[in-house]
């Protein structure tokens, strides 16, 4: 039986697409395609050495961002996903391509929405002096990190911190969250109420 096929878009290091390459045997969504903004992104390498099929979509070599855009829409409709999940993808969707995947993209999020949306995230947490921070598996909307919560993680802040301890301890939650949401959202489906996500059982 073939399983439902999903898209993910990563820009740096690609830990969280290692999570989803590790656990795919096991688990029930195939990674069709690898999507990136950043030719340096470790994330191809990690898609090629799995025998993933790979997509740089540089924005400057189009000729405007309009072309640049409709590029990613058209791969993305080809390969037409169940879901679209963003990786670390460090770069804001074109709204055509939010709208045609209404409700079908998935974005991991280091910070407990609705506190720390967009750049820096783990740095504002550390700055503020929280306790606690974590990580937030979201839909994406038409706002930058607004879209509708699936699943939120809390990662404990330790008083000598780094912001690169602590973002590592994060992306090991995330690592360790990202597999299972995919899979449960792809197999039971789900519905939107509240600003959150409900997945059916
Ligand atoms: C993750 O912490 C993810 O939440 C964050 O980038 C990291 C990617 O790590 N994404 C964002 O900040 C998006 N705004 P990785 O490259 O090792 O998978």
């Amino acid at each position: 039986m073939t399983k439902p096929k999903i898209v993910v878009l990563a820009s740096g290091e690609g830990s969280l697409l290692q999570a989803l390459i590790d656990q795919e045997s096991l688990l029930n969504y195939q990674i069709d395609l690898v999507i990136s903004d950043n030719p340096q992104a470790k994330a191809l390498e990690r898609a090629a050495e799995a025998d993933i099929e790979t997509r740089l979509i540089l924005e400057k070599e189009f000729s405007d961002r309009a072309s640049w855009q409709q590029a990613l829409l058209e791969t993305l409709i080809d390969h037409e996903p169940k879901l679209i999940v963003l990786a670390g993808f460090m770069r804001i969707l074109p709204e055509s391509v939010v709208k045609r995947f209404t409700n079908q993209i998935l974005n991991s999020h280091p910070s407990l929405l609705p506190k720390y949306r967009g750049l820096a995230a783990v740095a504002q947490a550390l700055a503020a002096g929280d306790s606690e921070t974590g990580a937030t598996l979201h839909l994406v909307d038409q706002g930058v990190d607004t879209g509708p919560i699936v699943e939120q993680v809390v990662v404990r802040v330790l008083p000598q911190d780094t912001n690169q301890e602590l973002h590592q301890r994060i992306k090991l939650a995330e690592q360790a969250l990202l597999p299972k949401i995919v899979h449960s959202l792809v197999t039971h489906g789900y519905q939107v109420h509240d600003g959150r996500v409900v997945i059916n059982h």
